[in-house]
């Protein structure tokens, strides 16, 4: 049997048609997009399309797209960029104990530089409390920094609400959308969002690429220094073929939005009900009304998360522990310590599903019963005293 990929929230494979357009746009474009030649005005011309592609898909202008090489860089440059333009009007900043580290470790390094970071606690699904949001809010705070979509449980926050809260105070409102393109509704001519980062690899994208939205008129400084590209807000020469790639899995989930929706719903549930059927004990982890379909966080009790996940990868199906990056460390989720407290079960022995926008319904159906088979093996071994 071929191994089941059921890593999705991780990075996800290559769609072919993005894959086909890169391969043309290195064969055929050869120029540097800041040189004035030919060469470099059919590479300008690319960039500038797929700007304009970007820009009309979450409601935004062409000059508000800043091209990144992913999610953490885009992470960073809101941060750090908005930190540093705007400290003269305060040092204070809010985020959330559930950020990914691209946002986690960049305000942790601003501790370091003067500023003060409140960091918002979740409940036991993962959400956020607006109360809590209003009552941190200070005359000084410069940046609210929340994601929209949580990468290791799925659950969404609040976004539209917390937009609205911020837009008659100073504070700019950063939101990490990397999980939730694709599948939430985002369009930031309805929602006061100032900054929003994304990556492209998690939508059938090129990896090392994506791209901030960074509102008109907002003051960010950069913090790459040389060339100036991207309106001096991001220095470097423009990587050409994954920015074509990038604008065309983009239009894609324009097109495939609600099927892609729909496909990881249904694999959710086939999941679900193939646990149900094998008779394993197991909760989700996450919001049952707010949560991104394609994130499915699995406590089994009685279970260690690493045993588990090595019984699983040898028996051909690769889930993971939480965000690619801390997967393989000891360390328990930063995401499931919030939302549970510290040394809560849930913390070692939950897995995560996570699902693309193509499904195989026997591949996920098998995957599930090789869940809930190795779930069993390790339950029993541990009830037989075997500690694992
Ligand atoms: C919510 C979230 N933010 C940021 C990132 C980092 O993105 P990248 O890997 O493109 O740097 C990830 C990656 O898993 C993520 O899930």
């Amino acid at each position: 049997m071929s191994p089941i990929y059921l890593d999705h929230a991780a990075t996800t494979p290559i769609d072919p048609e993005v894959l086909q357009i890169m391969v043309e746009t290195y064969q055929q474009v050869v120029g540097n997009p800041s040189s004035i030649h030919s060469f470099g005005r059919q590479a300008r011309k690319i960039v500038d399309e797929s700007r304009h592609t970007i820009a009309k898909y979450i409601g935004a202008r062409s000059r508000e797209i800043v091209f990144t090489s992913g999610g953490t860089e885009g992470d960073n440059i809101a941060i750090l960029g908005t930190a540093f333009a705007n400290s003269d009007k305060g040092k204070h900043i809010i985020t959330t104990k559930i950020e990914h580290h691209g946002v986690l470790k960049t305000c942790a390094y601003l501790e370091t530089q003067g500023f003060t970071i409140d960091y918002l606690d979740v409940d036991r699904t993962g959400r956020i409390s607006l109360e809590e949001l209003k009552s941190k809010l200070r005359e000084d705070t410069i940046l609210v920094s929340i994601m929209f979509g949580n990468n290791e449980v799925g659950t969404i926050q609040p976004i539209h609400e917390i937009a609205h809260l911020l837009a008659d105070h100073q504070a700019y409102f950063h939101t990490d959308v990397v999980q939730a393109f694709g599948t939430a509704d985002m369009d930031v001519k309805d929602t006061p969002i100032d900054l929003m980062s994304m990556a492209g690899h998690k939508i059938g994208g090129p990896k090392g690429i994506g791209f901030l939205f960074v509102r008109d008129g907002l003051s960010l400084q950069a913090y790459t220094h040389g060339g100036d590209q991207e309106r001096k807000r991001r220095a470097g020469t423009e990587n050409v073929p994954a920015i074509a790639g990038l604008a065309r899995a983009v239009e894609k989930v324009g097109e495939h939005f609600h099927e892609r929706i729909d496909n990881c719903l249904h694999a959710r549930q086939i999941i679900l009900e193939t646990l149900d059927e094998e008779k394993v004990t197991y909760k989700i982890n996450g919001n049952p009304d707010h949560f991104l379909p394609q994130v499915l966080n699995l406590y089994f009790p009685g279970t260690n998360v690493e045993t588990l996940l090595t019984k699983l990868d040898l028996a051909g199906v690769a889930v993971s522990s939480g965000s690619a990056c801390t997967a393989g460390s000891v360390e328990p989720s930063h995401v499931l310590t919030a939302m549970f407290g510290e040394r809560a079960p849930e913390t070692v022995s939950s897995i995560r599903v996570s699902f693309g926008d193509l499904i195989d319904e026997d591949q996920i159906r098998e995957a599930g019963r090789i869940i809930a088979a190795s779930v069993r093996d390790l339950v029993s071994l541990r009830k037989a005293g075997e500690v694992l």
